[in-house]
């Protein structure tokens, strides 16, 4: 049988701190109603830590659930848009962290679609013979990168990181096939202008200039276009029908996206994972906090066929078809949590609240 990467382990850190609709009442000019009749969102987490303290409990409820130790991991790869910094790499400072002596280490940027680029690139690393036991982790802390006054955007998107530990079998599991694409020509839909090298070393951050630019009505026709194409071709490489597929784990980007895709699929509601509710839009975290949600909720058994897909900034997409393995629950359970916290949401939004608020008192935007 051919050599395929495989899902053991996975876990997911959600930080504690909530910001809820209610409290987006109290900062925009939105309602609860809107939130959730457009996008499907009551909360999303909003850390009191760094993306590297988020991916690190993510990675040892992974690595237990596998029933392994740091040791048994030879590759680390970490999906984010939201880096601490850029290098090192967000995946050498988890290793670091992780004590992971035995593993390479790099990062992937695909938006959103990261967690499935990382999913494809680790199978195939599996498939080459370059790794054996691959821990992918998707981590963001976008609230960093979001402006709090902008209520067209600061509505959609959480914190928080989900990882899985993928292993060599040759029992007929793991990841079937795969689609991989982009638009670069479409990139300006969806830009984080702040975090590169462009412009001048000298310049100062400025808020009209180093805020989330989102043409949300153009990415919600490109998401739902993409995912639907991507996963068909996923399953037409793979030789499997939409009816055959016992579960979708979509990019949690929003409820209306994800029910227009899987219709246009005839894949029916339940077959379909959602947990955006609690966790909003968290870019390349959100399929594996909604694949650990879904295991935890006992509705992937063994030998299901499990379809990931995605669309994201770049703009990307992707989808891999799976072949679920017997592993439906954790070997073991990792002994950690984030340090908790006094602050509110308003205390950790204050700063980004601070640092936007001029260039909404000169603009309507
Ligand atoms: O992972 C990839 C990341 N991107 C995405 O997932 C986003 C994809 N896009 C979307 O999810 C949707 O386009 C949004 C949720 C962002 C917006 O929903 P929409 O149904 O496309 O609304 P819209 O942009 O057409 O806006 C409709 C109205 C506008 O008012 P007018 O011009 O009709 O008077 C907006 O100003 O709703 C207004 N609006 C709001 N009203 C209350 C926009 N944001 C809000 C808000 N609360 N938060």
């Amino acid at each position: 049988m051919e050599r395929r990467g495989t899902i053991t382990g996975w876990g997911k850190c959600v930080p504690p701190v909530k910001l809820t609709n209610a409290d987006l009442e109290q900062l925009v000019d939105t309602t609860d109603d809107w939130i959730v009749e457009r996008t499907g969102i009551h909360e999303r987490g909003i850390s009191h830590v760094e993306v590297t303290d988020l991916a690190e409990v993510a990675a040892h409820r992974a690595i237990a659930a596998a029933g392994l130790t740091v040791e048994d991991i030879d590759l680390i790869i970490v999906a984010t848009v939201t880096p601490e910094i850029s290098c090192p790499s967000q995946a050498c400072t988890l290793q670091e962290r992780l004590g992971a002596w035995n593993a390479g280490a790099f990062d992937i940027n695909a938006a959103c679609s990261g967690w499935v680029y990382g999913s494809s690139t680790a199978s195939a690393m599996i498939e080459a013979g370059v790794a054996d036991r691959v821990l992918l982790v998707g981590a963001e802390k976008l609230h960093f990168v979001m402006d709090y006054w902008d209520r067209s955007t600061c509505i959609l998107f959480g914190d928080g990181a989900g990882a899985a530990v993928m292993e060599a079998s040759t029992a007929g599991d793991g990841v079937l096939a795969h689609d991989l694409g982009a638009d670069g020509g479409e990139g300006k839909t969806m830009v984080f202008p702040t975090l590169g090298t462009r412009g001048e070393i000298l310049r100062e951050r400025d808020p009209a200039i180093d805020r989330l630019h989102f043409e949300g009505q153009n990415v919600f026709k490109i998401a739902v276009r993409g995912m639907e194409s991507s996963v068909r071709r996923a399953l037409e490489r793979a030789d499997i029908l939409p009816e055959d597929v016992d579960l979708v784990v979509p990019h949690q980007a929003n409820a209306r996206i994800i029910n227009a895709a899987t219709r246009r699929l005839g894949i029916p509601p339940e077959k379909v994972m959602m947990n955006i509710a609690n966790h909003g839009n968290s870019a390349a975290a959100s399929i594996p906090m909604a694949l650990n949600d879904a295991l935890d909720e006992g509705r992937i058994s063994a030998g299901d066929i499990v379809v990931q897909t995605a669309f994201g900034g770049g703009v990307t997409w992707g989808s891999t078809v799976i072949r679920w393995g017997e592993r439906t629950t954790r070997v073991g359970k990792a002994d950690i949590e984030l340090p908790p916290t006094d602050l509110t949401v308003f205390d950790l939004l204050a700063d980004n609240r601070a640092f936007f608020a001029p260039y909404h008192e000169q603009s309507d935007d």
